[in-house]
């Protein structure tokens, strides 16, 4: 094998590494903050009924349920062995957000959060927001 190939691949495993090892305390690092430019990001999917059905049927399929809880409040059978616990969708500290925050905190992920913009497409992220829009508690 080329000799340039082998010091790239050595280099390329100990960048890994060493974002392995910075990434693991992600989690412990307190609030989770959006980047600014990810905030101002509008929804590709506008508020419908069909969208919140969608978003509704994903969350249940993906198993997001499994860690937030049926309801959205973060309640889930997985929830209890979590740290930080998984968030309370109904919750002023989510609601407040911004649809890009939200859309971008699915898409990343942290910690024992999945990220899921590799899994799931832009619009099913989009219709799941439109869902989790409606369970802003009363
Ligand atoms: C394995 C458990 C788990 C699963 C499955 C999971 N989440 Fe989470 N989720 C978390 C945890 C834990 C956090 C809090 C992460 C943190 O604060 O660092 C979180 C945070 C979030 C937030 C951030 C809320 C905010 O404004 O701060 C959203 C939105 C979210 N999850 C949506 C989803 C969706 C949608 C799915 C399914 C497609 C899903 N989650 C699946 C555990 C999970």
């Amino acid at each position: 094998m080329n000799r340039h190939v082998v010091r790239a691949g050595t280099a390329a495993a100990a960048l890994l590494l060493a974002v392995a090892y910075l990434g693991t305390p992600a989690w412990a690092q307190g609030k989770w903050e959006c980047p600014a430019a990810e905030k101002s990001k509008k929804s590709a999917v506008p508020n419908s009924p069909q969208a919140v059905a969608a978003g509704k049927k994903l969350v249940t399929d993906k198993a997001c349920t499994a860690c937030h809880g049926e309801t959205g409040k973060g309640d889930g059978p997985g929830a209890a062995a979590l740290t930080p616990k998984p968030a309370n969708w109904t919750s002023a500290a989510v609601q407040s957000e911004s649809d890009g925050c939200i859309f971008w905190k699915i898409s990343t992920g942290r910690g024992p959060m999945p990220p899921w913009g590799t899994t799931l497409s832009e619009t099913e992220r989009w219709q799941i927001i439109q869902y989790l829009r409606t369970l802003k508690a009363k």
